[in-house]
């Protein structure tokens, strides 16, 4: 791979970031919950943070979905897909939607009416990465790890084209 990458949040800021991240959650949300990761791009985010819930006390369900809108390019095609099974038992359930990146805003819109419409009691929303200038439906998450400009992100789960999800840093790509 040619492509040079900057990192821009290493392990050690990321860990910092999730164990205040799931101090927030743990205080907003009481009592039982299910955290609904989006695949493929929150699989390491959803793996650290609910460690950091248990370090704290509190044990979550997880289950993700898939859902998609990048394929291979840099930008969003603006059209968010399921992929997939819808998830199943959560009527009535408290959810934390977790996320990588909210970028338009439109795949956390998209899941949180999924969910709604699937009976979810609550849903409350997570992304590791946030892209305020970038939305383009009104949108805000409930708890957010990082603020970036329009830059294109890669590692720690998230990738180009299928490559840098291995990365355990948070990086950015030309
Ligand atoms: P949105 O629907 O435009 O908010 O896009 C959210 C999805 O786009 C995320 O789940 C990511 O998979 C993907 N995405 C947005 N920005 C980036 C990026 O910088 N790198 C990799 N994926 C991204
Ligand atoms: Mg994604």
């Amino acid at each position: 791979m040619a492509e040079a990458i900057e990192i821009l949040h290493d392990e050690a800021e990321i860990a910092a970031r999730v164990k205040v991240l799931a101090g927030e959650i743990g205080e907003a949300i009481q009592g039982d919950f299910t955290i609904v990761g989006i695949l493929k791009g929150s699989f390491v985010f959803v793996a650290d943070l609910v460690r950091a819930l248990d370090a704290l006390g509190r044990r979550s369900r997880v289950d993700f979905i898939r859902l998609s809108s990048y394929g291979a390019a840099k930008r969003s095609s603006g059209e968010v897909r399921l992929a997939g099974a819808a998830p199943a038992g959560i009527a009535g359930h408290k959810i934390l939607l977790v996320d990588d990146i909210v970028d338009t805003g439109r795949t956390l819109v998209y899941a949180r009416e999924l969910l709604q419409a699937q009976g979810a009691a609550d849903v409350w929303t997570c992304a590791l990465i946030d892209k305020p200038s970038r939305r383009e439906v009104a949108f805000t998450a409930d708890f957010a790890g990082f603020q970036v400009p329009d830059i294109f992100i890669v590692g720690y789960g998230i990738d180009y084209a299928e490559n840098y999800r291995h990365l355990p840093y948070i990086g950015k790509i030309d």
